[in-house]
């Protein structure tokens, strides 16, 4: 309808248009297609004939009310509602199918203003385009936070991992919340964090914390495939039985029930060469004491620490003399180092799954409405693989 206007304006002298335009907002709104009143101006006529003849599209969002402190509490953030404005040239609108929930959320609020929409990424169908190259029925994975629709212009990338949403690769039969873990930035983070920090050689030992997350999960597998000795640390019975029963991992570690140093040693006796560290703190001084001269770590994350403040940090093991001692090399990274190789990362690990040589797991809560508790829950550790919310 905003075209017909707008060719109307451009074909016409203003006074015609005026006439014509009055005609088609009049009948309209006696057909009853429009709510404009008499008393409304012919510009108000014209913006509500156009908006209301386009499908209105309301967006559900979270915005950050409060920075989380301690444990993120329900009321930190709160669930309205905004009405979209219709497309511009360029411009897409997604719908939200499947939402993402990591860790890095907990902490990383901080780095934003009051207000925002919740910070993470989606899996979203694109259900109107004015973007041929995003067309109507593609899926995209961005970085749009916690919020059911958006309206997507191409140029703008996201001011967090500073990268713009992309159409999620040919998957065939494989499930499209795949894009937000294995085949997304968790598999990436594996993928290029145990490759080129870690630098694993086949017959060496690996340790993993956070061994049965979306992230450690898939670390253990692929070096397992190169042909390392595999030992995982997580919070529960059941998940050391998955790890070792359907992961392929040699050993895994309760660090809930068990002594972890003393299991440790009775597991890895040859000492350790790599640790890909997803939680940090005294899990972490513990595997460190037990690496080899030489060893690696990859400092991925620090999931022990996210509800502290940073001012009052949990206190842990001195680490300097392992390191020092055993001339480690211990390196932090954050996976968007690699934006550049991203589609690397995912067709590797794409490959791997047709093969048979990456399996997957995710824990789906249902409903948008359900966002916060699966975000909590994953901080709790209720998650076996990746934590997933299907809208
Ligand atoms: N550097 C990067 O670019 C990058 C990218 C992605 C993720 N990460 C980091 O990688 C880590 C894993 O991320 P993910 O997405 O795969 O999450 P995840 O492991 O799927 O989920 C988080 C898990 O952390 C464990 N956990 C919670 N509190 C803990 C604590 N105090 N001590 C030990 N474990 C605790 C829980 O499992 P348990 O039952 O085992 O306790 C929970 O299931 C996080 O630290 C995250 O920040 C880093």
């Amino acid at each position: 309808m905003d075209n017909i206007f707008k060719a109307v304006r451009r074909q016409l002298s203003w006074n015609q248009c005026r006439f014509i335009t009055t005609i088609i907002v009049r009948s309209l709104r006696d057909t009853g297609e429009i709510t404009a009143t008499r008393a409304d101006s012919r510009s108000t006529w014209i913006r509500k004939c156009s908006t209301q003849s386009s499908k209105m599209v309301k967006a559900r969002k979270y915005v950050v009310m409060n920075y989380f402190v301690n444990e993120a509490k329900p009321t930190d953030l709160k669930l309205v509602e905004e009405e979209l404005p219709p497309l511009q040239n360029e411009e897409y609108l997604v719908e939200a199918e499947f939402f993402s929930v990591d860790p890095y959320m907990r902490p990383y609020v901080r780095n934003f203003p009051l207000g925002i929409t919740m910070i993470g990424s989606q899996v979203a169908k694109i259900v109107e385009s004015k973007n041929p190259a995003f067309p109507v029925g593609k899926r995209i994975i961005g970085n749009l936070g916690w919020r059911t629709h958006t309206i997507i212009d191409p140029k703008t990338e996201d001011s967090f991992f500073k990268q713009k949403p992309y159409l999620l690769p040919d998957i065939g039969d494989l499930p499209p919340s795949l894009g937000l873990g294995v085949l997304g930035m968790p598999g990436n983070t594996a993928y290029f964090g145990l490759l080129e920090i870690c630098k694993p050689k086949s017959g060496e030992t690996i340790v993993i914390s956070g061994a049965a997350g979306a992230v450690g999960s898939h670390v253990g597998q692929i070096a397992k495939n190169l042909g390392l000795n595999v030992i995982g640390i997580c919070g529960s019975d059941e998940k050391c039985k998955w790890l070792t029963e359907e992961m392929g991992f040699d050993f895994a570690i309760n660090y809930k029930t068990m002594p972890v140093a003393a299991r440790l040693r009775e597991v890895a006796p040859q000492g350790v060469d790599c640790y890909f560290d997803n939680v940090g703190g005294d899990i972490s001084g513990t595997v460190m004491y037990q690496m080899n001269p030489f060893g690696r770590v990859a400092i991925c994350g620090s999931i022990s620490s996210y509800n502290a403040d940073i001012k009052s940090l949990p206190k842990s093991t001195i680490l300097q003399p392992a390191i020092l001692t055993n001339q480690l090399k211990v390196e932090g990274f954050i996976v968007k180092r690699w934006l550049d190789r991203w589609n690397e990362g995912i067709m590797q690990n794409l490959q791997w799954i047709r093969e048979g040589k990456l399996r997957y797991r995710e824990t789906v809560t249902k409903g948008f409405e359900n966002m916060f508790d699966a975000f909590i829950g994953m901080l709790h550790g209720e998650n076996i693989g990746k934590a997933i919310v299907q809208v």
